[in-house]
């Protein structure tokens, strides 16, 4: 991964993907950084912080409403934006250099985001990025979970629903969340990005409770 160190730009300019991803890191230093919102709380809270809430439904609220902190956190919506294209940084700022993922979350032939994602974060010692994010089968996630502008009540029913969840039943969506490897990315997001909150672990078991209490959503 050598060549990637290389940020002038001039010495791999190989194929269009990787000149492109030169122009990335080298133009536009600065530009964002200036309105990267203040860190959020990074935080999360457990599940017994919330059993001294009596009533069922307003305690599945309260836990949706808790998990949604790492759900509509950068690492996670950066990848389920409004449009077939990805954000990025804790500002949100449209992808840069600009992708289209299309119907195959993949990107078009000859820019697809395995030219630049790979398996794994890919360092990149002093860049204005820090690292490439990388894990396996990297790609956007499909128009129909898309949470971008929708407020925490619309994701929650839409997460809820099989014809816009890819045909998942709760206990499918919780094990989605407590163990795929997309999602434990976001606690592992390399050099240059902060990690979802809390840990995968406390965030699978809000899921989980947010479930036995009746998985009722914000209004
Ligand atoms: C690299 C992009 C990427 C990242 C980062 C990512 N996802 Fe996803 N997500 C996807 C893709 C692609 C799918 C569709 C996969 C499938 O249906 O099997 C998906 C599907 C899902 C689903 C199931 C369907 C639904 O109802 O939306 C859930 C839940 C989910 N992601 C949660 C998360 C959470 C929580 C995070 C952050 C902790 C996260 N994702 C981060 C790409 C991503
Ligand atoms: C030309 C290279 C290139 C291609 C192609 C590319 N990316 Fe990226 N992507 C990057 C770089 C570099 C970063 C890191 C930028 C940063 O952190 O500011 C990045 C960051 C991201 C992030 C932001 C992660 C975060 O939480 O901040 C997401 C999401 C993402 N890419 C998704 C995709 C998807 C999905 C595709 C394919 C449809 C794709 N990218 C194609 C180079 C590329």
């Amino acid at each position: 991964m050598r060549r990637f160190q290389e940020v002038s730009g001039v010495a791999f300019a190989a194929c269009a993907a990787e000149a492109l991803l030169a122009v990335t890191l080298a133009v536009g230093s600065g530009l964002a950084d200036d309105k990267i919102q203040p860190p959020a709380d990074g935080t999360l809270k457990g599940v017994a912080d919330f059993q001294s809430i009596g009533e069922p439904s307003a305690r599945s609220r309260a836990l949706f409403t808790e998990a949604a902190k790492v759900i509509t956190g950068p690492r996670c919506i950066n990848c389920h934006p409004a449009t077939r294209s990805p954000t990025q940084g804790d500002d949100r700022h449209p992808h840069r250099p600009p992708i289209q993922a299309g119907e195959s979350g993949m990107g078009v032939a000859g820019l697809n985001c395995h030219s630049c994602h790979r398996f794994k974060n890919t360092s990149l010692p002093g860049s204005r990025v820090g690292s490439i994010p990388g894990a396996e089968h990297w790609l956007l996630a499909p128009a129909s979970m898309a949470w971008q502008g929708l407020t925490l009540g619309e994701i929650c029913r839409q997460l809820k629903d099989p014809a816009r969840n890819g045909g998942r039943s709760l206990a499918d969506i919780h094990k989605h969340m407590s163990t795929d490897h997309l999602v434990a990315w976001a606690w592992q997001p390399g050099a240059g990005r902060r990690p979802a909150p809390g840990t995968q672990e406390v965030f699978g078991a809000l899921i989980e409770a947010w479930i036995a209490t009746g998985a009722e959503c914000p209004s």
